[in-house]
């Protein structure tokens, strides 16, 4: 472990892609652009080599679980999921396992889900809740964590009671998720998100539901999984099928605070083809996969953006009402991948995906990768789709319910697992992963992070 270097501090002139700039494309918007689109903050993260230990080393597993883990606010569960009182839900992170209930119609809960007793764990599955009750002895708690009943109470004369409540951990909630934070001097979550609350007001995720919920183990450490989602600079190799429509080098990269984002325009060429495609190859690159009807016609004089932007308002517009027209040609064309440290990464606007990470039980090889697409919806709220569990063998393309993002799932899987395999050779001959100092900004800010809580 090396201690930071004074000098990642100093900025070299940060570079972009000789391909237009994401702000210059906002320029040719038919429509307003909010400011929080507008904000480029071109960030200098560090250029040095992310060491591959992290990735391969127990050591540090057992140094996240204490340091991480056990320190941040992270995502336990959709409020949906648990949409009356009683309703309870177990959330297990690594070896600890968290009881989340909900006390009174706008409350929740979160216990460790564990009896005081003999430390069996008090609760295995979803289910609805009068009280908390240990199968093995019987120690008994209110839904609020006071205790309620102990047998043979008189066999216990050494406890007080009193203090025999369930010990809790924070709960807070943003955008429809329920955080947990098991540090009792945490920061508030509104204060941990920052800016992050302003970016996504406008697009309310907490009005949505859950239409597809897909979790697959992957065989590889957390971060090497999420990591393959945190650049556009992977598309020219892994997904080159949508190099027609994708702008991957034009991608900004963004940082604030305990946050990161990557802007990629959609609907506009990628830089790195020699050929510009028409406006007719742009849309059949986007539409092809998604509509076997042979996708749409780009009308005289038009962008394939600017008409693609107005099909999805009008596709939109069935959900949202007018709130649809006030959205810019970039809002509902582009992608919006934020990072939320350490391990949730919300699209803002109306793409709809929300994806988490987190080690596979306790394994530091192994990980799973959860996927939400959140919708907006009229009328009575839906029930949201049941979790569809994906295991190391099964394929995203089983996941029907996640459309033609199934195929560039796939792409990235067979990434991941390979990276996790390549590095141990890799190590034999370098010690670092060296990472571009734009494309990897996202990448490279969750490891100044991940140093800090780490102490690295
Ligand atoms: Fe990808």
């Amino acid at each position: 472990m090396s201690k930071r270097e004074p000098s990642d501090l100093k900025a070299p002139q940060l570079r972009r892609s000789p391909g237009t700039s994401y702000q210059r494309i906002l320029d040719q918007d038919s429509r307003p652009v909010p400011d929080h689109l507008r904000i480029d903050t071109a960030v200098f993260v560090g250029d040095r080599d992310i060491p591959i230990d992290r990735y391969m080393d127990r050591e540090f597993h057992e140094l996240e679980k204490e340091k991480i883990w056990r320190k941040v606010w992270q995502v336990a569960l959709r409020e949906e999921e648990i949409p009356s009182v009683g309703d309870a839900r177990v959330y297990e992170i690594n070896d600890i396992s968290i009881i989340l209930v909900r006390v009174a119609p706008d409350t929740v809960k979160g216990f460790y889900n564990a009896c005081l007793h003999m430390g069996r764990r008090l609760l295995d599955r979803p289910c609805n809740l009068q009280e908390i009750r240990c199968p093995y002895h019987g120690f008994t708690w209110n839904t609020d964590g006071r205790l309620k009943r102990i047998y043979s109470m008189w066999d216990f004369p050494q406890i007080d009671a009193r203090k025999l409540n369930l010990p809790e951990v924070k709960v807070a909630r943003w955008g429809g998720f329920i955080f947990i934070n098991m540090d009792p001097g945490c920061e508030p979550l509104d204060v941990y998100l920052g800016e992050l609350n302003r970016h996504f007001e406008k697009y309310a995720l907490e009005e949505r539901y859950t239409a597809a919920h897909v979790i697959k183990v992957l065989r590889c450490n957390w971060k090497t999984a999420q990591e393959a989602f945190m650049d556009a600079y992977h598309v020219v190799a892994t997904h080159p099928q949508i190099l027609s429509s994708a702008g991957d080098d034009n991608t900004q990269y963004d940082v604030f605070g305990n946050c990161s984002r990557a802007m990629t325009p959609v609907g506009t060429p990628s830089p790195h083809l020699s050929r510009i495609p028409s406006e007719e190859d742009i849309a059949a690159n986007v539409y092809r996969p998604r509509d076997s009807s042979g996708g749409i016609t780009v009308p005289a004089g038009m962008t394939y953006r600017e008409y693609g932007a107005r099909v999805a308002r009008e596709e939109l517009r069935t959900m949202i009402g007018e709130k649809a027209d006030e959205l810019c040609d970039a809002e509902v064309m582009d992608s919006f991948f934020y990072t939320v440290f350490p391990n949730l990464h919300p699209f803002m606007s109306y793409s709809q995906t929300v994806q988490l990470f987190k080690p596979y039980e306790d394994r530091h090889d192994m990980c799973t990768m959860e996927i939400l697409y959140l919708r907006p919806f009229k009328g009575e709220r839906p029930a949201p789709a049941k979790p569809h569990f994906l295991g190391p063998d099964q394929s995203f393309l089983e996941a029907t319910e996640l459309g033609a993002s199934g195929a560039l799932l796939c792409q990235d899987a067979w990434n991941v697992e390979e990276v996790q395999r390549g590095m141990r050779t890799l190590r034999v001959n370098k010690a670092g992963l060296t990472l571009g100092l734009y494309h990897h900004t996202q990448v490279r800010h969750f490891h100044n992070l991940y140093e800090r809580y780490l102490a690295l």
